[in-house]
């Protein structure tokens, strides 16, 4: 059998991408003021900012596009998608929202209050500051394995269960549920397995709370457990998804990931007693139950979205991808967050630019470096995203320096990924020749997004 994994789909309409001289590029880049937030996506050659509503639909979600029901209340498409969510999950109680950080908002206004505390392998930076914001702390679990981004382990996502025992244990009262995110992005795109999620949530049964997933990425993690869980080899995808829905009460999801389409989340809820402030909440901050801040068409493309999602070909070939481009850093000695996740390539830009003083922020000078070379748009989770400037003018760093290419769906193909490969080898080799920078100008607050650069 031929051995290269190819893309399990043809091409049907093309959006053409605009190559750049460096010459253009450099312009480009200083008049963002080497932010590369700031410059115009048609400037870019491969944008890997986000894999976040960025991917490429099928024919067939654009067919059901057409069919989209846009009646305000009880609208067919809802209930299309309502029937398809039930399956899936296993639970009784839907409801739209416009996007993942939306569902977190509306469910954690309705269930948590002032003083609360929520475990979670790691939260998403949009979970930790919707709970923060309502005066919730945040508490970060993942096992010691998936701080070390060299080490390899299979489930670098899971919840250190001990920990979490000794959170329920010493706040309990202070919890109104416990969450895991699969995958664990923030940690990497890290998977959870299977006897993880099943322990976890015996350990919040226990001390009775209920279990509530961020399941952007449900697919990614349940072809992860096929692939790498003993037991689940032969499982059907759909088979080990419901699985891991059985073990929880409630999910989140931002549809913008595993669910394919361009816009959308939701929350699902097991029991009702939740429902009638989700409800609430919901038509205050979103819309209508049946329609929840989304079109009649948006419905339609997220229910056929998620069952093109768990298609085991496509899953097969999405982590792969990540693989590949992995297996072309390790040839060229760069390193990289291992194993490699489901949506993105986590380059450790230390290895890089092991010369660089923090104080230059490496990973955002890779970041700049890799447009400049090759047009690609990464995104720097350094000390540019996570670092502080005090009063006093002195910088907190954050402990690691990456950047992270992820991958939209089902939108670019292995030559792109070859070509990735090839520029961030050059950009290694001239890594002498790679400047850091300065910051010239930050808000107070997600400095990364709009903070001004100079070269150091
Ligand atoms: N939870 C996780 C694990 C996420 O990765 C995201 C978004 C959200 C929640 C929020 O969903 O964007 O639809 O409001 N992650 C994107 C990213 C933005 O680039 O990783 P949203």
């Amino acid at each position: 059998m031929p051995k290269t994994l190819i893309e399990p789909f043809r091409i049907k309409s093309i959006e053409p991408i605009r190559m750049t001289t460096r010459e253009q590029r450099e312009q480009l880049l200083a008049a963002a003021h080497l932010n590369v937030f700031k410059l115009r996506a048609e400037d870019v050659l491969l944008d890997w900012l986000t894999d976040s509503g960025t991917g490429a639909m099928s024919s067939k979600q654009w067919g059901a596009i057409m069919e989209g029901d846009e009646s305000y209340a009880g609208a067919r498409s809802f209930y299309r998608l309502e029937k398809v969510i039930q399956d899936i999950t296993g639970m009784q109680h839907f409801v739209p929202t416009h996007q993942g950080r939306a569902a977190e908002k509306v469910l954690f206004t309705a269930v948590c209050k002032k003083g609360d505390l929520v475990p979670n392998n790691c939260h998403f930076d949009t979970t930790r500051a919707n709970l923060e914001y309502l005066g919730i702390e945040a508490v970060d679990l993942v096992i010691a394995e998936g701080l070390q981004p060299a080490l390899i382990y299979p489930f670098k996502g899971n919840i250190d269960l001990a920990r979490a025992e000794a959170v329920l244990q010493k706040d309990g009262a202070r919890i109104p549920f416990g969450m895991l995110t699969v995958t664990n992005n923030t940690g990497g795109g890290q998977p959870v397995s299977m006897e993880n999620i099943r322990a976890y949530s015996k350990l919040l049964k226990q001390y009775g709370k209920p279990f509530i997933m961020d399941v952007c990425r449900f697919s990614e993690n349940a072809m992860f457990i096929k692939m790498r869980e003993p037991g689940y080899e032969n499982t059907p995808i759909r088979d080990i998804v419901k699985e891991m829905f059985s073990y929880c009460d409630g999910a989140t999801m931002s549809a913008k990931k595993d669910a394919m389409v361009n816009i959308g989340g939701f929350i699902v809820l097991r029991s009702d007693e939740w429902m009638d402030g989700v409800r609430n909440g919901l038509i205050m901050m979103e819309g209508f139950p049946t329609y929840g801040g989304l079109a009649g068409r948006d419905l339609e493309a997220m229910a056929v979205g998620l069952e093109e999602g768990m298609d085991e070909d496509y899953l097969r070939y999405r982590l792969r991808t990540a693989e590949y481009l992995g297996e072309r850093l390790d040839a060229a000695g760069v390193g990289f967050v291992k194993p490699t996740g489901g949506h993105a390539v986590y380059i450790d830009a230390k290895t890089v630019l092991p010369d660089m003083p923090v104080a230059h922020y490496p990973a955002w000078a890779l970041c700049n470096a890799l447009y400049l070379e090759g047009g690609i748009r990464g995104v720097e989770i350094g000390s540019v995203m996570f670092g502080k400037r005090l009063q006093d003018g002195t910088e907190t760093f954050h402990n690691m320096e990456l950047v992270r290419l992820a991958f939209p769906r089902r939108m670019y193909t292995q030559s792109h990924f070859d070509y990735a490969a090839e520029v961030i080898a050059e950009v290694k080799e001239k890594a002498a020749s790679i400047r850091g920078v300065k910051i010239v100008k930050q808000p107070e607050f997600l400095r990364h997004f709009t903070c001004e650069c100079a070269w150091a």
